[in-house]
């Protein structure tokens, strides 16, 4: 069977790399894909030139092809519905329905499901008026508060105050200034949570849910989680603080229930159901939800799990997987770091040669899953985005996966790389 892998960052690339391995693909397309994805020829992987928010091209290439399988890999087309437009063609498509990915697409709708499902969440209010929401913050207390716009943001719409001025100035960059364009046309007031974040990806179609082991990202730009928010400079899996007993009781008390109220709200659910979840003195609770693999968390996840992917994506589709079995991890962890361009998560310059790649490969355990990268006109690979590589590996324990991952970072170089230092640190500690 042909697969058709949609986005073209280091999610799409690990997707696609384990997607190939299946012995139901024949071959994978991505599209657009990136450089990693260019270079896995003998994976049978190879790069379709269509951007992941062209609809009609993506569709009429997945039927002239034969496409037996697509598998959404971001969130933008699936806010913009790219399931249902294929669905409606006939075409099989691991995602959920732009109604279901409503989920991840307006933090008002998610905010509203949790509640309804009584689901363990920071307290909230949403607001449309920016003038009411800073009468409402004039109202409370001055103190920490997180404020947030309601659609996509790229992951920066999220901001954590320390107190009233800061959240003030939020709303107005947000609902005033519109910073994030339509996405602030909604404000959400958060309580702020204290505690460790962790990543609970399930898949589920609907009936099932089938829990991946929990993994963790790190936000934060640098070092100690200090500075701005990123998409993400790295991840690991599993995540200790999350062990087989509270695994359970985020099963029981939070996806189950996320499920049957999605249900109730006939939306049902199908894909991917990724909680992000801080765990504190109260137990976990979500701060939101994202419709679709982590990236970087899909990294070290993919590189772990033993089962068939395709398999399961197809039995997500066909409501059978209560049928599979236990899923199947490799027990060894593993650590994906993350090498960026300079001035990420900022602005950034492109275009730099990356050299030290086929090296770095070679180091056992190893896989190098690219994001921001492409080939220019001399063949050559080169930083194409803010986050450019995910080194990841796979060790006997997380210290020995971190070293080999670092040790696999530290042959890779092009002018301005970065990346943080700690990764895995807290699993260590
Ligand atoms: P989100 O996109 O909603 O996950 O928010 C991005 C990041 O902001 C999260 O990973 C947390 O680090 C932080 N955050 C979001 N909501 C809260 C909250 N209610 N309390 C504390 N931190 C939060
Ligand atoms: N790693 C966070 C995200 O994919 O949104």
């Amino acid at each position: 069977m042909k697969i058709l892998v949609i986005g073209n960052g280091g999610r799409e690339h690990a997707l696609a790399w384990k997607i190939s391995q299946s012995p139901r693909a024949s071959q994978v397309f991505v599209a657009p894909g990136n450089a990693g994805t260019a270079l896995e020829a003998e994976n049978n992987i190879e790069n379709v030139d269509i951007s992941s928010s062209d609809f009609p091209q993506l569709i009429q290439f997945a039927k002239e092809n034969k496409i037996g399988l697509v598998v959404v890999g971001p969130e933008q087309p699936l806010c913009a519905g790219l399931t249902d437009a294929m669905r409606e063609e006939g075409l099989r498509v691991f995602g959920p329905s732009k109604a279901a990915a409503e989920l991840e697409g307006s933090k008002a709708f998610c905010k509203n499901a949790l509640q309804r499902g009584n689901i363990p969440t920071a307290d909230f209010q949403v607001f449309t008026d920016p003038a009411l929401a800073i009468a409402s913050l004039q109202d409370r207390e001055d103190g920490p508060v997180v404020i947030k716009a309601d659609g996509l943001a790229a992951g920066k719409g999220v901001y954590v105050c320390d107190n009233r001025e800061q959240a003030i100035q939020a709303v107005e960059e947000m609902a005033v200034e519109k910073k994030f364009g339509a996405a602030g046309n909604r404000i959400v007031i958060e309580e702020r949570l204290e505690g460790e974040e962790a990543s609970v990806l399930a898949i589920t179609d609907g009936k099932t849910i089938v829990t991946l082991q929990p993994a963790q990202d790190h936000k934060a730009a640098y070092d100690g989680d200090r500075g701005p928010n990123t998409g993400g400079m790295g991840a690991y899996c599993p995540a200790p603080l999350v062990d087989a007993k509270m695994m359970e009781w985020i099963e029981e008390y939070i996806l189950v229930r996320t499920v049957h109220v999605m249900n109730r709200m006939e939306i049902p659910f199908q894909g991917v159901l990724y909680a992000g979840l801080m765990i504190g003195r109260q137990g976990p609770k979500v701060l939101e939800y994202n419709t679709r693999f982590g990236d970087p968390e899909c990294q070290p996840l993919l590189l772990r799990l033993k089962t068939d992917l395709v398999m399961l994506m197809e039995a997500t589709i066909d409501r059978k997987l209560d049928k599979i079995g236990p899923l199947k991890w490799d027990q060894r962890p593993a650590v994906g770091v993350v090498m960026a361009s300079e001035g990420y998560p900022g602005k950034s310059v492109y275009g730099h040669v990356i050299r030290g790649l086929e090296e770095a490969a070679k180091i056992p355990n190893v896989k190098i899953f690219h994001s921001g990268t492409a080939i220019n006109e001399n063949g050559e690979i080169v930083n194409h985005g803010g986050r450019v590589l995910c080194v990841t590996a796979l060790g006997e324990d997380i210290s020995t996966a971190k070293k080999t991952a670092y040790e696999a970072v530290r042959q890779i170089r092009w002018t301005g790389a970065w990346c943080r230092h700690d990764i895995s640190d807290k699993a260590i500690r």
